[in-house]
């Protein structure tokens, strides 16, 4: 065959490629499919004609293999060193005496980071891709390969990468019965019972979608863990699973249940200060190190929703940590202990308990503990301000955890993209240092010289096919080991190279599904929870609305607690007249949020209660301000659902129709969170509409009755019951 036939039958084969292949979205954004556009793809080809790597580089280079052959259409020849103009040179200094020749300023790019940089040796025009570690090589692999999928150029490189956190690490909480606490991708993607006899090809695609984003840590088991989790047969599972992870820069976590020396240890008590209870703890660690020697740590919920702790013996959250740290400090390990706690004994606002209690601990953790904080003060919902304790505590590292399961924020079928939400927080300013002291400077450790940085992401991951229960979940995965990498990465810009990766590069397809996701955590706002209102959800599925959710067996579980409305007004008093949240923030925030005038609007009914008649900025009534912004979170929903009906000719069949059918999903949910919290809202308000905006489709009583007992992410509520 000619040249010209080849070419011809290879644009054929791409063209019927993309318009038959269904495409399940199993292979994430690392879709390697052929550039469809012939000059750019032989530019690409003519910049990339070989690879030259060590074979101790054999993934890295494999991975570049897959990723060229994928998008230029050709495999590419694999020499050890370099001769020709394209060669793509890997190497670490230990691997590659090229690299040690060159002047790459590796050393700026620590253990993790990575130099790619377009020059010439010997009269050959090469690219290379070096850093100090196997890892390194490999993030940088996957960095270049996502240049040519989002088709920049590739001639003049001279990139510095290395990540602004050390632990970059994903929450699984799931359990060992393979249900996935608030999972909405259908099982885990653990099989404990094959395991460690079976590995799943998936665990290393998991682990390869994780390096493509830099995430270097997993947790795989639910931080409620169960009793037998650290029983030998099962840390013989964790240890198949690292070994398959290890290559990829990818080290297990595990989750510790702190009554485990009365439950698997047969003691009489867990007190941390019992030295029967450190040394069985020594003697786990010690086990778990003999399975998997580069074990990260524990992740630890202790007195918090009925876990056990170091409180249950009159001990303070720093003995218990401390004792663990003092146990795995001789290998290495890190204890991430869990700032979430409340208890139902104290009658203090919830918002404020987690600060009360950590805050006057700060500098009594060993070195290796870190405090992981959710983002604010309450549980991931679709908005909070900060945490307070981000500022709060400067000789304590701070880990930042979000939550990329969308527990609050509709499940799979809603879209909402969550990279701005991440954004907002770690934009936030805590004033903790002056103006300019950010979260993101917080847990980068630049503010307060933290020695250790983390970032905590909740999975969204799943057995589903599209791993993550929906196409643009998948999204929100990605942003998170992005932003992880460099929480200051715009979110915007996460989105566009996803987009691009995940579907298409045509500019007509890109603009408009970017502008939908950076508006969708706004609408999902808008339609939940506008202004400030939050947690007002169903009880315990969290599925759907629930704002009239009161009485049970705990106060700040319902939505009552939290919108306080009735005839008069709506909203929580957080000032110095009610909880008095708002002074544990730095001084110049605390005065913003103690006056309604300079509260953001967004967060208004967080920190106030205010009459129904109170006058917004926009001159409105609160009451009619508030039904304009239900209303308009679900015009946005309309308006996605729209776009993306149009779109058709650039996606694949299978994608573009569960997409469009989750659209449609969410936008009936849109409408019923709007209706039945206008229903619930009316009833106490007393207030008309305002004019032209459609009353709920029902009566209040018809929305207190729906009733999903077998939502997903939950046990089924007993007797399939929603009381
Ligand atoms: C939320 C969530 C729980 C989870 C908890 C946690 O409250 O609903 O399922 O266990 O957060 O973060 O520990």
């Amino acid at each position: 065959m000619n040249s010209v036939s080849r070419r011809l039958l290879f644009a054929l084969l791409a063209m019927t490629a993309a318009q038959v292949r269904a495409e399940d979205g199993y292979e994430l954004w690392l879709r390697y499919h052929a550039i469809a556009n012939e000059s750019l793809r032989e530019h690409y080809q003519q910049a990339a004609t070989e690879i030259a790597a060590p074979s101790t580089l054999a993934l890295a280079q494999s991975e570049l293999s897959r990723g060229l052959s994928g998008l230029l259409g050709r495999p590419e020849p694999i020499t050890i060193q370099s001769t020709r103009n394209g060669s793509i040179v890997l190497g670490t200094p230990r691997s590659s005496p090229l690299i040690t020749q060159l002047d790459l300023s590796l050393p700026k790019a620590g253990n993790e980071g990575y130099v790619i940089r377009s020059l010439t040796h010997e009269g050959h025009r090469i690219t290379v891709i070096a850093a100090n570690s196997d890892a390194g090589v490999l993030y940088g692999v996957f960095h270049f390969l996502r240049l040519i999928q989002t088709q920049q150029p590739i001639d003049a490189l001279d990139i510095h990468e290395a990540p602004r956190i050390q632990h970059r690490i994903l929450n699984h909480w799931d359990n060992l019965d393979r249900s996935v606490e608030r999972g909405y991708a259908g099982q885990s993607i653990f099989d404990w019972q094959k395991l460690p006899d079976y590995l799943d090809p998936r665990y290393t695609d998991y682990a390869r979608a994780c390096a493509s984003l830099g995430i270097n840590g997993t947790v795989p088991t639910n931080v409620n863990p169960s009793p037998i989790g650290l029983t030998a047969p099962y840390l013989r599972k964790y240890a198949a699973l690292a070994n398959v992870f290890r290559p990829y820069g990818l080290r297990v976590y595990l989750t510790a249940r702190f009554s485990a020396p009365i439950e698997m240890g047969g003691l009489k008590t867990a007190d941390p200060l019992d030295p029967a209870v450190r040394a069985w703890w020594k003697a786990k660690v010690d086990e778990i190190y003999a399975l998997i020697p580069d074990f990260g740590g524990f992740l630890v919920k202790a007195n918090s929703e009925g876990q056990p702790g170091p409180q249950d013996y009159h001990r303070t959250h720093a003995d218990g940590a401390n004792m663990l740290a003092d146990v795995i400090a001789p290998h290495g390990g890190i204890i991430l202990w869990r700032a979430f706690v409340y208890s139902k004994d104290e009658p203090q606002d919830r918002a404020k308990q987690a600060y009360s209690e950590f805050a006057p601990l700060d500098g009594q953790f060993r070195d290796n503990v870190v405090l992981q904080v959710k983002n604010g003060p309450i549980d991931f919902q679709p908005r909070e301000p900060f945490h307070p304790l981000f500022g709060a505590m400067p000789h304590t590292p701070l880990v930042l955890e979000v939550q990329i399961t969308k527990e609050y924020l509709g499940f799979a079928t809603h879209l909402v993209y969550l990279a701005p939400l991440f954004e907002e927080t770690l934009r936030s300013d805590t004033y903790a240092r002056g103006k300019g002291s950010t979260v993101a400077r917080v847990i980068d450790g630049s503010l307060f010289g933290y020695h250790t940085t983390g970032m905590a992401g909740v999975s969204n991951i799943g057995a589903d096919r599209n791993w993550t229960g929906s196409q643009f979940d998948q999204a929100n995965w990605y942003a998170f080991g992005r932003m992880a990498w460099n929480p200051l990465s715009s979110s915007r810009q996460i989105a566009q190279d996803w987009v691009k990766m995940t579907f298409t590069n045509e500019p007509a397809f890109v603009e408009p599904v970017v502008d939908m996701m950076m508006g969708s955590r706004e609408a999902a706002v808008n339609y939940m929870t506008p202004m400030g209102l939050h947690h007002q959800m169903a009880r315990t599925t969290h599925y759907g609305p629930g704002p009239w959710v009161s009485g049970g067996s705990r106060a700040d579980w319902t939505s009552t607690y939290y919108n306080r409305a009735d005839a008069w007004g709506i909203g929580f008093d957080r000032t110095a007249s009610g909880s008095n949240a708002v002074e544990q923030y730095a001084k110049p925030i605390a005065a913003e949020l103690a006056s309604t005038k300079s509260t953001p609007e967004q967060l208004l009914l967080w920190f106030h209660h205010l009459p129904w008649d109170y006058r917004t900025k926009s001159g409105r009534t609160l009451w009619d301000e508030l039904v304009i912004h239900y209303s308009a979170g679900v015009q946005t929903v309309s308006g996605m659902r729209r776009t993306w009906a149009g779109l058709q000719s650039y996606v694949d069949p299978q994608r573009f129709n569960e997409i469009s059918a989750f659209l449609t999903i969410q936008e009936k949910e849109a409408q019923w969170w709007r209706d039945a919290s206008i229903a619930y809202f009316q009833s106490l308000s007393k207030r008309p509409l305002p004019a032209g905006y459609a009353p709920p489709g029902h009566d209040l009583k018809y929305y207190e009755s729906l009733c999903f007992p077998y939502a997903p992410g939950h046990a089924p509520l007993p007797d399939a019951k929603c009381e």
